[in-house]
C-alpha cells in the first residue's frame, strides 16, 4: 500500500494565540490536499485556539515537543495527557534545536517517543547530522546510532505509525536545502535500518520526512523521492508558500 504524504510545518518559537489564528485563516483554503496529512506544530501556548481554529477542515494541530513524565513536579514542561486532551494528535520529538540549546540526548527522545506512543500521539522524530559530521563521511552511521536509539523499545505496531524527519542541521534555516539525492540517500537508509531492527513491512509502513530549507520550488522534486514521504516545513510553513507546498503535485 502506497504511503500517505505527511506535510508538517514547525512554527518554532513564532506566532502570538492571536496571530497563530490569523495565519491558520489565510492558509486554510490554501492547504486543501485530501492525498496527503497536513500537520500544524505550534508553540503550546497557541495549541488550544489552533484546534480550534482548524475545525472542519484536513488541517491537524501538532506540538513542538513535550515531556516524558506523566505529571508532577516539572516546572513549565506540557506533559502529554494535556496535548492529548487539548486535541493534539503529532508531537515533534527531539528537533536539533531542542538537542543542540535544551540538552536533549538520544536517550530523552526514546523516553518521549515511548511516551508519546503510551497516549496515542503520534511522533516525528527528528535525526540529522551536522556539516561536520556529512564532511567527515560519518552521516549514515551517526543517523543509524539516532535511530536505533530513539526507538528503542518500541514495537514493530508502533514503529510502524511514526514519522521520522530527517533533517540535516547545516540545511535548517540556512536556505541550503539538501540536494534531492543526498536526502534520498540517507531517507533511505533510514528505511534500511527501520527494517534491519523490524522487518519489511514496518520499514514500507513507517514514514520519513525530509526538512531543511524546503521551498515551494525545491518540494515537488524533493516529495517525488522513493523514499521521502513529506517533509517537515519550518520557515516557509508561516508563509502562503506553504499552500505550494502542501500541494507540490498540482
Ligand atoms: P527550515 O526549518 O525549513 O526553516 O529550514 C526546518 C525545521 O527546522 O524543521
Amino acid at each position: 500500500m502506497a504511503r500517505k504524504k505527511i506535510i508538517a510545518g514547525n512554527w518554532k518559537m513564532n506566532m502570538t494565540p492571536s496571530q497563530a489564528v490569523e495565519l491558520i485563516n489565510t492558509l486554510k483554503p490554501l492547504v486543501k490536499n485530501d492525498d496527503v496529512d497536513v500537520v500544524f506544530c505550534v508553540p503550546a501556548i497557541d495549541i488550544i485556539p489552533a484546534v480550534e481554529a482548524v475545525k472542519d477542515t484536513n488541517i491537524h494541530i501538532g506540538a513542538e515537543n513535550m515531556y516524558f513524565e506523566e505529571k508532577g513536579a516539572f516546572t513549565g514542561e506540557i506533559s502529554p495527557e494535556m496535548l492529548v486532551d487539548a486535541g493534539v494528535k503529532y508531537v515533534i520529538i527531539g528537533h536539533s534545536e531542542r538537542r543542540e540549546y535544551f540538552a536533549e540526548t538520544d536517550e530523552t527522545v526514546n523516553k518521549k517517543v515511548l511516551k508519546a506512543f503510551e497516549h496515542n500521539l503520534t511522533p516525528i522524530v527528528c535525526c540529522g547530522e551536522t556539516l561536520t559530521q556529512r564532511e567527515q563521511g560519518v552521516t549514515i552511521d551517526f543517523i543509524r546510532q539516532q535511530i536505533k536509539v530513539a526507538f528503542l523499545n518500541v514495537s514493530a505496531e508502533q514503529a510502524a505509525q511514526a514519522v521520522i524527519a530527517y533533517e540535516p542541521i547545516w540545511a535548517i534555516g540556512t536556505g541550503k536545502v539538501a540536494t534531492t539525492q543526498q536526502a534520498q540517500e540517507v531517507c533511505k537508509a533510514i528505511r534500511d535500518c527501520i527494517g534491519e531492527i523490524y522487518d519489511e513491512a514496518t520499514a514500507a509502513a513507517i514514514r520519513i520526512q525530509y526538512g531543511g530549507s524546503v521551498s515551494a520550488s525545491s518540494a515537488p522534486e524533493l516529495f517525488a523521492q522513493a523514499d521521502i514521504d513529506g517533509g517537515l516545513v519550518g520557515g516557509a510553513s508561516l508563509k502562503a508558500d506553504f499552500g505550494q507546498i502542501v500541494n507540490y503535485d498540482k
